[in-house]
């Protein structure tokens, strides 16, 4: 074959598929390959306009590309990629690339990395956000590792990624398994923003009684305001669908436990091993977890009621409404970002928090009006420690605060169960405690164990006899 393909794609399921129609579309020469046949079948029905065709064989899809190869898989993550990995090796020559656009742990990308360059064979992982919709018309891209890899594709992804003012929302984030990593904390912060928008849902439904065209009215109007994001149009949405089963809204079906696929406790669990507090999306990993366990739920609610009292002033708790959300999504992205800043010193990756906050700003499932405030904040500081330190979003923070504290404080005092909610506002307040509570901690420490203490009048390490110095 004269005429070879400058790109090739592993699976075409509809992620792998939809990045390769919309490649196709931006006026690339690329084709894929897939073990399933219905598979094949599905890309040359949607690639009718541009004579896409895919391939049975590997082998044949792989002498299809012109060389150097670029390889992307878009295969479920784990061991999957490996299997796809092993079998591509005896097939490919020294300089060739693979892309693994999956949603994998970083970890298994810094291994398949290194295993991969002792074989000569560039590899980088880049994570892809915006679903179906995103992959076909225009995804957020965050790719890291070989830079030689990168830009031999930079052209194409610049091409087919989301641009918002006219910026491709790719960038080259960075070394190692960086593009993963920061993939995985944008899924935190998606679990997190999902969860304080299903909380708010709960207070306006079973705190203000609003019924589902209310709530759809309350989303509709904060989602035109600097609440507008996709998750938050995507809610909207929700509360006008109708169940053609039951005759009422489909909402009102669906069984309250939630599933996951894994990258939100990944990002938990790298805050702690990192030491880095990043507790409202922990929140929202729990809040999945627990909604499993759906029958001591009904038992306890039982055996356990507690009244809700009536909300006196409900145009007044919807302003206040709006604010702890506001306030709660500022704080989701401020600590996805600030465990980006610890990770980014821990693993060598140089993130580029402004580069990052840029490319979040379209395509990919967080986006937000507000990540514009936020890239702004990392242009004007590009070492800003902490979102909250940034004087603007100061500003917001003091004019939003009073409200959260008033719906908190109502949710708490009524039962109702905001963890995500609350925990935002206690993270809040932790941080802006300038002395906590502690020196106490130390104290104990060091009273049972001897693991010593400083003290605030004098450098050193010291340890008391707790027993014998009483007063
Ligand atoms: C995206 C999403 C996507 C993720 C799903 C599923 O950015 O397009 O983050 O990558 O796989 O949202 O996540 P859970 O199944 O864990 O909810």
């Amino acid at each position: 074959m004269n005429n070879k393909y400058t790109l090739g794609m592993i699976g075409l399921g509809t992620m792998g598929r939809n990045l390769l129609l919309n490649m196709a579309d931006n006026g690339f020469a690329v084709t894929g390959y897939d073990k399933d046949a219905r598979m094949l079948q599905k890309l040359e029905e949607d690639g009718k306009a541009h004579n896409l065709k895919g391939f049975a064989v590997l082998e044949d899809f792989i002498q299809s590309l012109e060389l150097p190869r670029r390889v992307m898989l878009l295969v479920p993550a784990g061991q999957i990629v490996d299997n796809v990995i092993k079998e591509l090796i005896p097939l490919l020559d020294k300089g060739d690339m693979i892309i693994d656009s999956g949603n994998s742990h970083f970890t298994d990308t810094s291994r398949r990395a290194s295993e991969l360059s002792e074989q000569g064979i560039h590899f980088f992982g880049m994570g892809i956000s915006g679903g179906e919709e995103g992959a076909r018309f225009g995804p957020s891209m965050m790719p890291g590792g070989d830079k030689t890899a990168y830009n031999a594709v930079k052209p194409i992804l610049e091409a087919v990624s989301a641009k918002v003012n006219g910026d491709p929302c790719v960038t080259y984030i960075g070394p190692g398994a960086s593009g993963h990593f920061v993939k995985m904390v944008h899924n935190g912060i998606e679990y997190a923003m999902m969860q304080i928008l299903a909380e708010t849902y709960y207070l306006l439904k079973n705190g203000m009684g609003y019924d589902n065209e209310q709530i759809y009215n309350t989303f509709k109007k904060w989602n035109e305001g600097r609440l507008q994001c996709f998750l938050l149009e995507v809610t909207r949405d929700i509360f006008k669908v109708k169940d053609e089963k039951s005759g009422g809204y489909l909402i009102d079906v669906i069984k309250d436990e939630a599933k996951s696929k894994g990258t939100g406790k990944w990002t938990s669990q790298v805050s702690m091993d990192l030491q880095l507090p990043i507790p409202t999306i922990n929140e929202s990993v729990s809040c999945r977890d627990l909604s499993k366990f759906k029958s001591l739920r009904v038992a306890l609610a039982a055996a356990l009621p507690h009244a809700a009292e009536k909300i006196d002033n409900p145009a007044e708790f919807e302003v206040q409404l709006e604010q702890a959300l506001y306030f709660s999504m500022i704080t989701c992205y401020a600590q996805g970002l600030h465990l980006l800043t610890q990770a980014s010193e821990e693993f060598k990756y140089e993130l580029n928090l402004q580069e990052i906050s840029q490319i979040w700003r379209g395509g990919c499932i967080i986006r937000a009006e507000l990540l514009e405030d936020i890239y702004q904040a990392y242009k004007k500081q590009p070492d800003l420690a902490h979102l909250y330190a940034d004087a603007s979003l100061q500003t917001k923070l003091n004019e939003i605060i009073p409200g959260t504290r008033k719906v908190v404080g109502h949710a708490i005092q009524n039962g109702f169960a905001i963890p995500a909610l609350a925990s935002a506002l206690t993270y809040y307040d932790s941080l802006r405690t300038a002395n906590s509570a502690l020196n106490l901690t130390q104290a104990q420490r060091d009273f049972f164990g001897a693991h010593t203490f400083e003290r605030t009048d004098e450098a050193g390490i010291f340890h008391a006899d707790w027993n014998s110095n009483n007063l």
